[in-house]
């Protein structure tokens, strides 16, 4: 070796001197521990599909909520499971809607926990898909359908029947975000991949006096199959077809860019990458181009591919846990939505 002699390896010498040199931290702060409200009363059931997460119903919620709030992990994200589902998805924007009773439950119980809302028509729709349909030469009653969760491409051709109508969505999804903010959400996050939605429901928002009520939005989510374990828990498998023509190619970073850069001009106060591992590169860049909070969305496919290895037995649960919630961190995420989050809350400050 030449002089003067660089090893590397004097800066990886002890525990103390990585913890010195260490560049990216993951903290507590960083994590939103996402929830599944189901209508109806005294549930707490297990989900199937994904490993450690429950649906509960707005009564049992709270419980859930303090101890999250305990663990210092800064906010919840919520997903609605509604009694009916019908063609506009109304029970969305319904007073008595599980998410609405369920944000009025964390807020009255814990009430320095922030309360984000997902805002998206799947899990209310007959359909399954994120908005209303126009044209459909099927059937979409949501009858007798096979949920497509697994499947990609809405037939051999690749050419869809049906279209998902993007302005009459709109009043939807602020309609939805507006009783949100009615039962007192903090933040409302729209992830329906309609073009204009941010801007839709920040001025339903300002309209109706919740100014203060932040914008999250889904800004590059893209169509991935990485959300299979999730459409089992929200029960939002599309009847029918594909999300191709409203979610994103997963081929296209800079068209990514681009979603961001449109939903910040609406008005979004934080965007979000999702979903995060194999957008690691989309995260990157978003972060060089943008000084907004950015978040990434840990998905439930991501989740649980890590749950089966190790339960497999081939991978250590909480070491890869760690490694792929700082790599998140590293891209440069400054949050990340994950079902780890109580998991990895507990490593973070040694609670057993
Ligand atoms: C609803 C929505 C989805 C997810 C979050 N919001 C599913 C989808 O777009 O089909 C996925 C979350 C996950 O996989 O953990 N639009």
């Amino acid at each position: 070796m030449g002089f003067p002699e660089i090893r590397m390896r004097r800066l990886r010498s002890s525990a103390t001197m990585r913890r010195m040199v260490r560049e990216t931290l993951l903290s507590v702060n960083d994590l939103v521990y996402p929830l599944f409200i189901r209508a109806g009363e005294g549930i707490k059931t297990p989900i199937a599909s994904m490993t450690d997460c429950f649906h509960f119903s707005p009564d049992r919620i709270a419980e859930e909520a303090v101890e999250v709030a305990s663990l210092g992990i800064p906010a919840v994200l919520l997903f609605g499971l509604p009694e009916k589902k019908d063609e506009q998805g109304s029970e969305a924007w319904s007073e008595g809607g599980a998410v609405q009773q369920a944000i009025r439950a964390i807020k009255k119980h814990a009430p320095d926990l922030l309360v984000i809302t997902d805002v998206c028509l799947c899990e209310y729709t007959s359909t399954g898909h994120c908005g209303v349909i126009k044209e459909s030469r099927r059937p979409h009653s949501g009858m007798g359908f096979q949920p497509t969760r697994h499947r990609q491409d809405a037939d051999a051709t690749g050419v869809s029947d049906f279209k998902v109508d993007n302005d009459a969505t709109l009043e939807l999804l602020a309609k939805m975000a507006l009783s949100h903010a009615q039962a007192g959400a903090d933040i409302v996050a729209p992830s329906d991949m309609m073009d204009g939605r941010v801007r839709a429901i920040r001025q339903a928002l300002e309209r109706n006096g919740f100014q203060d009520v932040a914008i999250l939005s889904y800004a590059a989510k893209f169509a991935s199959a990485f959300y299979g374990p999730f459409r089992d828990a929200a029960e939002s498998a599309p009847a029918f077809g594909d999300r191709k023509t409203y979610q994103m190619d997963p081929a296209n970073a800079r068209e990514a860019l681009r979603e961001i850069d449109l939903d910040i001009a609406e008005g979004a106060d934080m965007v979000m990458v999702k979903p995060a591992l194999s957008y690691l590169d989309v995260i990157h860049r978003a972060r060089e181009r943008f000084d907004c909070p950015l978040a990434a969305y840990n998905v439930s496919g991501e989740y649980m591919m890590l749950n089966a290895a190790a339960a497999a037995g081939l991978i250590d649960h909480d070491a890869t846990m760690m490694e792929v919630l700082t790599s998140i961190k590293r891209a440069g995420a400054d949050l990340i939505l994950t079902y780890f989050a109580k998991k990895a809350a507990k490593l973070l400050q040694k609670i057993p």
